[in-house]
């Protein structure tokens, strides 16, 4: 029965849209070329491949909570190459993504024309992100993709005070594929044991580990936004295991299953415990937190 479900919903996620693909050829080559122009390489599935990347990896994840709901207004906060931002529009969502980067910002613009979403997307170049340049309650979801762990960390609470103005009571907040300082292994770099290390000593480890990063403290995420429902808890970890389920081996789902009733009975969610951290918090009326 569980597996004529599964079977029907797999069906389901593939009808309702189809994976994008180059639609504007001469805007692809332009997104090439400004890729190489930024030194980076176009054949990395990282940077050319992002988009199937993100298709394959991070949609799941959001089919399995409804998201986006079509029509609906969302922000990617630190939208890097666009990648996140196509497959949400390419989902029938009506993007606005940002970014600290100029040159970034340029090339996502580039690549949501290639893969033909440009009605559905804006991307624009935000040089300090503790002010954001929306309105109040803007947006239905904001989306935080392998972002938050770059935040400068005194930097980060303002932030998220923020990301919490610019969305919309009852929106949701998904933060995913953010590497967790719980760990003992970086997740973006593999380096091990850079998490434990006091952070007064980043200038001298920016200086001696070649690619030096950072996880977040998931508990610092959820007490910044204190009164927010986490979805994952609420869910016992539901949505989560049906995005697992399309993404990992089934010995690796088994293990996860565990962990996350270990974590229900912690009173957590198995997300804020993984290596990248993934969690959707919905915000009530009682947690509006701006003044
Ligand atoms: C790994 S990339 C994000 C990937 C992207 N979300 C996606 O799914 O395709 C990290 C991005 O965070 C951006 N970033 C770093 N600090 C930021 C900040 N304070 N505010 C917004 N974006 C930031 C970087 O410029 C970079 O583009």
């Amino acid at each position: 029965m569980a597996g004529l479900h599964r079977g029907l919903q797999n069906i389901w996620d593939n009808m309702q849209t189809a994976k994008p693909t180059i639609a504007d050829t001469s805007a692809h080559a332009e997104f090439i070329d400004q890729i190489v122009d930024a030194g980076l390489d176009p054949e990395d599935p990282w940077v050319g491949g992002y988009v199937s990347v993100v298709w394959e990896r991070a949609r799941p994840f959001f089919l399995s909570r409804g998201l986006p709901a079509h029509g609906s207004k969302v922000l990617e906060f630190g939208c890097n190459f666009g990648a996140t931002s196509v497959m949400l529009a390419s989902m029938g969502a009506n993007v606005t993504a940002i970014d600290i980067n100029p040159s970034y910002v340029n090339i996502a613009r580039t690549n949501a024309r290639a893969y033909g979403v440009s009605m559905h997307t804006e991307f624009l170049h935000v040089g300090d992100t503790r002010r954001l340049p929306f309105g109040d309650q803007s947006f239905d979801l904001v989306v935080c993709n392998s972002v938050l762990e770059y935040v400068d960390d005194e930097h980060l609470d303002t932030v998220l005070r923020e990301i919490d103005r610019v969305l919309k009571t009852g929106g949701i907040l998904f933060v995913l594929g953010t590497s967790n300082k719980l760990w003992p292994r970086e997740v973006h770099s593999g380096v091990w044991l850079v998490n434990y290390i006091p952070s007064v000593l980043d200038p001298l480890l920016r200086r001696i580990v070649p690619k030096f990063e950072r996880g977040l403290n998931p508990w610092r995420l959820v007490r910044s936004l204190d009164g927010y429902e986490n979805l994952d808890a609420s869910d016992q970890g539901k949505s989560l295991m049906e995005g697992k389920r399309k993404t990992s081996s089934p010995l690796k789902c088994a293990l996860l299953q565990l962990f996350g009733l270990a974590s229900t009975a912690f009173g957590t969610s198995l997300g804020l415990l993984l290596p990248s951290i993934m969690v959707a918090l919905k915000k009530n009326a009682s947690s509006a937190q701006t003044s």
